[in-house]
């Protein structure tokens, strides 16, 4: 079917709902120690707990009111799991999660019913994110009925009110999701969580199912709600690209830990992590000292990340990184403020690179299989 044509770029968010609320430094929502391992079941006939993914390890971060806090990492990092800990979608296997002062970390469903609203997530897939047999006035007042809200003038008009909000036509609320394309879906999906008028909204990989052309159209959209509705955001992604315009702080994260975080300045224009400055040598305009080329693809990401089953000792990301000595697999660098960084940065390097972004005297190659095997074939 025709797809409905999006006429707005970025939503129009109603003036009287549109009351700017700037980010303010008061915490919104603290994670301190967390960790959630899954259990690895094996044995027979009897089977036992073998074994722990160590999905999350040990992380600490704070979102601010009405902030928006970027959480990037590769696959299998252990960022869905985050996300999914502090919406309470998962028990945390210890550690501790506040939310506006409130210890949830293991609230039951009564305790968490009040902040419940308050806390809301997008997911990654619009597809398998919304029911294909509901209407999308059903889908996005979904929230409203659980919650036995009943907004001035019903909850149509409120649905109206939010498809408006996400740039979509409000008379399309009788529409099921196929008759949408996946942008539309994913506005969708947002509109959703707007309904109860959330404090928090955790969005996991929300652009990286879109095509390319249509991550920039919804990014916009979510900027513009967070800024419209001081609403604080998590924002997962698993490269720096897409949370760069975005997020006013970004903490990287590797094998279930966080190695880096600090305001977008740092982290884009004086990282000190060897990783980060991977991730960013890949990422597109990087462009500090206007010496485009010599900046771009030194660092090549190779190879997978280590299962976190048994993940590295001392510094997780030694096996890949190019600096590493016997002190990466002994000691274990902690999360602090290194000399050179400034206040909020915090890196857990033992040899930190130097705070640039600016290009390399030689080609780093993070896969020493990788390198071996281009000699060869050169
Ligand atoms: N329910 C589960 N049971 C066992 N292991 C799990 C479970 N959920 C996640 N994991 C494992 O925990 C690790 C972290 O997964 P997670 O989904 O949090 O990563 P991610 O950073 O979101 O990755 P991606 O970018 O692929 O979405 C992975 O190794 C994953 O296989
Ligand atoms: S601690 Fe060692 S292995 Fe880890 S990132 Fe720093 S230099 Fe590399
Ligand atoms: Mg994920």
């Amino acid at each position: 079917m025709k797809e409905e044509v999006v006429t707005k770029d970025e939503a129009t968010v109603p003036a009287a709902r549109g009351a700017a609320a700037e980010a303010s430094g008061e915490p919104l929502l603290v994670v301190d120690k967390l960790v959630k391992h899954f259990p690895v079941k094996g044995g027979f006939p009897i089977r036992r707990t073998v074994g722990a993914v160590q999905a999350v390890d040990g992380i600490d971060l704070t979102v601010h009111v009405g902030e928006s806090f970027g959480l990037v990492g590769e696959s299998g990092c252990g960022k869905s799991t985050t996300g999914r800990l502090i919406t309470r979608l998962l028990e945390p296997t210890s550690g501790k999660i506040s939310y506006r002062g409130q210890d949830i970390s293991h609230a039951s469903r009564k305790q968490l019913a009040p902040i419940r609203s308050e806390i809301q997530m997008i997911f990654q897939d619009p597809y398998s994110s919304l029911n294909p047999r509901q209407t999308v006035g059903k889908i996005i007042s979904g929230p409203m009925e659980i919650n036995d809200i009943n907004p001035a003038g019903g909850r149509e008009k409120r649905v109206r009110e939010l498809l408006e909000i996400v740039g979509l036509n409000p008379e399309h609320f009788n529409r099921f999701p196929h008759e949408f394309s996946g942008g539309q879906r994913q506005r969708i999906g947002v509109a959703r969580a707007l309904a109860l008028e959330p404090k928090l909204i955790v969005a996991d990989e929300p652009v990286s199912a879109l095509d390319v052309s249509i991550q920039a159209q919804v990014v916009n959209l979510l900027q513009q709600v967070q800024k419209d509705l001081g609403i604080a955001f998590l924002f997962i992604a698993h490269d720096l690209a897409v949370v760069r315009h975005f997020s006013q702080r970004v903490a990287v994260m590797y094998l279930g830990k966080i190695i880096e975080v600090g305001d977008r300045d740092s982290i884009y224009a004086r990282p000190r992590h060897p990783y980060t400055h991977a991730l960013l040598s890949a990422v597109p305009e990087v462009n500090l000292d206007g010496d485009e080329e010599a900046q771009r693809e030194r660092i090549r990401l190779a190879g997978d990340v280590p299962s976190p089953i048994s993940p590295p000792s001392g510094c997780r990301f030694r096996t890949r990184c190019w600096k590493a000595t016997e002190k990466c697999a002994t000691e274990e660098p902690p999360l602090v403020r290194i000399s050179g960084n400034g206040p909020g940065h915090l890196t857990a390097c033992h040899f930190p690179e130097e705070p640039t972004t600016g290009a390399r005297d030689e080609d780093i190659v993070l896969d020493p299989a990788l390198a071996a095997l281009e000699e060869t074939e050169g």
